[in-house]
């Protein structure tokens, strides 16, 4: 195990806080990136004092543990998010890839204003020089599993973040 769930909340709970305090009674569109972010977004949302709205977008850079390089838009948004505050709800920043292509994205669509919080960012794999705004947890290069994070769709539903063995 590399964080428990207990530490998890804690942490999710502060970073909630933290955005609250930011955004005050202002609407923000969380954008969940599935399907990695489904847990952290549950939980993340449920501490939010500001309004929201929820959406989800579908990408796909992966196939077993290795990046493919290339990001799919394998779903997109609902609705507009022009004139939004849009907050982008992220499993793991990796490579970068993925969140530098959804934040390019999304700004052509006129919001007033895009964040990212992503629960993960592994900085040492980085591609693409790209960066979230709040972070829930800095961790090494190791590949990880559990809070929605999966190996082959494998192992999401683990509480405790773990290290998949080689
Ligand atoms: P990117 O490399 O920053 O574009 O990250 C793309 C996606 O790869 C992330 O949103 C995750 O879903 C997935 N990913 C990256 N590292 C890990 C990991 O350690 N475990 C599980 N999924 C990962």
């Amino acid at each position: 195990m590399l964080i428990s769930s207990a530490d998890i909340n804690r942490r999710v709970k502060e970073l909630a806080v933290q955005i609250s305090a930011e955004y005050g009674q202002r609407p923000v569109v969380l954008v969940g990136v599935l399907k990695g972010s489904f847990i952290f977004m549950a939980d993340l949302v449920r501490h939010l004092t500001c309004p929201v709205r929820i959406e989800f977008i579908g990408t796909k850079s992966y196939s077993g543990s290795s990046s493919s390089g290339e990001v799919q838009l394998t779903k997109d948004l609902d609705k507009p998010i022009q004139g939004e505050d849009v907050l982008l709800v992220e499993d793991i920043v990796d490579t970068g890839l993925t969140l530098n292509y959804l934040q390019h994205m999304l700004a052509q669509r006129g919001p007033l204003s895009i964040r990212t919080v992503a629960f993960l960012d592994k900085p040492s794999r980085r591609r693409i020089e790209v960066q979230a705004d709040y972070v829930g947890f800095v961790i090494e290069d190791r590949f990880v599993v559990g809070y929605g994070l999966d190996f082959d769709q494998k192992y999401r539903n683990l509480s405790d973040l773990c290290v998949l063995a080689a």
